[in-house]
């Protein structure tokens, strides 16, 4: 797990967003696993820039988000698949056809989520996942107590989720649905590599925990301690508790050039 700590959350999207655009340069059909919430906004908005004065492009590319919540229409102003519609598909040249979401008003979610998995594996697996984290330690949706090999299924949002989300919901905890469907942490541990944001001094003890804690349930995104490719973009803030901050800082520092930053 590299962790890099930038001054704030504004360069370290900019990083994030170098990173995502240097693995597209790449492999312009890459499969692209995509998160929600309010963490990737930056990111989304830097290549959304870079996408409209031609540096990158989304026409090869194939998406799954990670998650969606239950009981919600596609075309719900609170519903994920708006989410990203409004604040990335429809602001870059992906198509459409080509971008998957939990279907969150399947009439079978377990076959809904059985042809989710299905579909991730016939595009030849997801190259770079985007992750946030929440303050309770998930990923995707996986809760706390979550296994550690789990696939894409219905889980229970806890209350502290609950609480954090409401702010989505005009403050209204009581309007955040209780269920949510998410790619599974083994799901997630499949792809190539991760990126996981961290902004701000919410998420600190779950960043902590999850890069110098132990792997446990408890804190699901501890699971990526375990995955050989995965770079955490923070800013100071989310990094203030870490124990190894400085040493984090020197190594990469110290890294051989900008290129191998990315
Ligand atoms: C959303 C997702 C969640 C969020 C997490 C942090 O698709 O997968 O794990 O990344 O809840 O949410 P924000 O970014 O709103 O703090």
């Amino acid at each position: 797990m590299e962790v890099i700590i930038y001054p704030d959350k504004e360069s370290a999207n900019r990083a994030a967003a170098d990173f995502v655009a240097n693995a597209l340069r790449r492999n312009p059909h890459m499969v692209l696993g995509l998160a929600t919430g309010e963490t990737p906004l930056g990111l989304y908005s830097n290549l959304i820039k870079m996408n409209a004065c031609g540096q990158i492009s989304f026409a090869g590319v194939t998406s799954f988000n990670l998650d969606e919540y239950v009981g919600i229409d596609k075309n719900d102003e609170n519903s994920y698949a708006r989410y990203m519609r409004d604040n990335f598909f429809d602001k870059i040249d992906i198509d459409i056809s080509n971008t998957h979401i939990p279907d969150g008003m399947a009439e079978d979610i377990r076959q809904s989520c059985r042809a989710y998995e299905k579909s991730i594996r016939d595009a030849g697996g997801i190259d770079l996942q985007i992750l946030g984290i929440g303050s309770d330690g998930h990923i995707g949706f996986n809760e706390p107590t979550s296994s550690l090999a789990s696939r894409t299924r219905m889980k229970t949002l806890t209350s502290e989720t609950i609480q954090d989300n409401a702010r989505f919901f005009g403050g209204d905890p009581d309007a955040v649905p209780r269920h949510v469907l998410t790619m599974g942490i083994g799901t997630i541990l499949e792809a190539d590599t991760v990126i996981l944001l961290a902004y701000g001094v919410s998420k600190a003890a779950a960043v902590a925990a999850m890069a110098e804690g132990p792997i446990t349930s408890m804190i699901p995104a501890s699971a990526l301690q375990m995955h050989p490719s995965v770079k955490i973009f923070l800013d100071e803030p989310a990094a203030s508790k870490l124990k190894l901050a400085d040493y984090y800082k020197w190594v990469y520092s110290r890294k051989p050039s900008i290129d191998a930053k990315h």
